[in-house]
């Protein structure tokens, strides 16, 4: 076979068979396949598409590139999550210790944030101690003792979608159908649940922008965990605004614990209980939201949370201390109306920006910086009201501060928000 054959095949239309799939992966990860063939690849299917057939052979050869977790030794059925990505992202620090709260055992591999969106391990980094580099032995380990663990995924599992995102995160092939599809179900199925939520963010700050290619997107990764034998379901969620009210890596564990403690803003606490509903009834385990809340507002869910925390070297003192920043900047509200939109991919950047999130994967985080929204859309304000608080570590110019307030959109009539669009299983 020759690689340059199997690029013009998918140029020209053509399918690929198992054989040329399984060769292709391969061979890219032992580095018979160079990155500049395997780019023009990713470009010939971003023109081309996947067949079902292709798009299940390439998940099912990326499982097969790396290590496949065995989670037999921890008792029920083990449930996962994993979001498509968002900007304000924090709903696996909640939804995760919540289904625990409840008996489920939740082993989770996260990954970390690129660009303007965020990822779990950052965040989960941003607590003094907190170890995300932990060994399978351990891993399984300290679900057996807790039941829960979430780390940060092992090198050598999926390797072929370590060095193929990579590749894709340069070369504008992130956002095709196929290859998230293959990216995502391959790091699940390897990772070993039993049964996985999958949350498909949608709306400008997510990679799917409209809820046509998201439907699609969904249906096609609740197919693949089905046929391997994994209880799948999706939900599409809202990603036009940033989900709750905090984007920065320090402000959102902040965030998180206030939800945990039954104080969040009701709309988050609402929208992950049903999350956790949803996961709870994979694993056979059904609970009304009245008795999902409770877990919340009882302290089990903080409870199983904290446990976590030590487990993994966190410092408890430290886990609740407030930001550290040299700036902190309210944005105040200059006309009277009602927040229409604050889009989450301008918010987002904006805290890249200040050093929350990463440009380059090499770029260093400052786990302190972020924004806190007062105000969402759908609430009133009036001028002089406080929309923002800006939390950084150098000085906020009248340039930053008024492309913030750009971004904001007042209007005067109010708009409806949902944050659970549809439920794909
Ligand atoms: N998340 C992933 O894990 N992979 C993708 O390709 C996109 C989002």
């Amino acid at each position: 076979m020759r690689t340059v054959d199997l690029i013009q095949k998918k140029r020209d239309g053509l399918e690929l068979s198992t054989e040329e799939i399984q060769w292709l992966i391969d061979g890219y990860v032992d580095g018979s396949v160079p990155d500049y063939q395997m780019s023009a690849l990713a470009m010939a299917i971003y023109f081309r598409g996947m067949s079902t057939r292709e798009i299940s052979d390439l998940t099912m050869a990326m499982v097969h590139s790396g290590d496949e977790i065995d989670l037999s030794a921890i008792p029920g059925i083990k449930v996962d999550k994993h979001s498509t990505g968002g900007v304000g992202d924090k709903v696996t620090l909640i939804l995760a210790p919540l289904v625990a709260s409840f008996g489920v055992p939740v082993a989770k591999m996260s990954g970390r944030g690129l660009g303007h969106t965020g990822g779990t391990l950052d965040k989960l980094e941003s607590i003094k101690g907190y170890k995300i580099e932990v060994n399978q032995e351990d891993f399984i380990k300290q679900v057996q003792e807790t039941g829960i663990a979430v780390i940060g995924q092992s090198d050598n599992l999926v390797k072929a979608d370590k060095l193929l995102y990579a590749l894709r995160d340069v070369t504008a092939t992130v956002d095709i159908i196929p290859l998230i599809a293959s990216s995502v179900m391959s790091k699940k199925i390897a990772a070993g649940a039993d049964a996985i939520l999958l949350d498909v963010t949608v709306g400008e700050g997510a990679f799917m922008k409209n809820i046509e290619d998201a439907r699609i997107l969904a249906q096609t990764m609740v197919d693949l965990g089905k046929a391997v034998g994994r209880k799948t379901v999706a939900v599409l969620t809202d990603m036009s605004q940033p989900v709750g009210r905090a984007i920065g890596n320090r402000l959102e564990i902040l965030e998180a614990l206030e939800i945990l403690q039954g104080k969040g803003r009701e709309d988050v606490s609402e929208f992950i209980c049903e999350l956790a509903q949803i996961m709870l009834s994979l694993a056979n385990v059904e609970k009304s939201l009245e008795e999902v809340h409770q877990h919340l507002v009882n302290g089990a869910a903080l409870k199983k949370f904290e446990e976590m925390v030590v487990a993994q070297g966190g410092d408890l003192d430290d886990l609740y201390r407030s930001v550290q920043v040299s700036h902190q900047v309210d944005v105040l509200a200059e006309e009277e109306g009602y927040i229409s939109a604050l889009p989450a991919l301008e918010f987002g950047l904006f805290a890249m920006k200040l050093g929350a999130g990463r440009a380059v994967k090499t770029d260093e985080l400052d786990y302190e910086t972020g924004i806190v929204f007062h105000k969402k859309v759908g609430e009133a304000v009036s001028p002089g009201q406080a929309i923002a608080t800006i939390y950084a570590n150098e000085n906020i110019s009248e340039n930053m501060l008024t492309n913030f307030r750009k971004n904001v959109k007042i209007e005067a009539e109010r708009v409806n928000t949902k944050e659970i669009l549809e439920i794909i299983s």
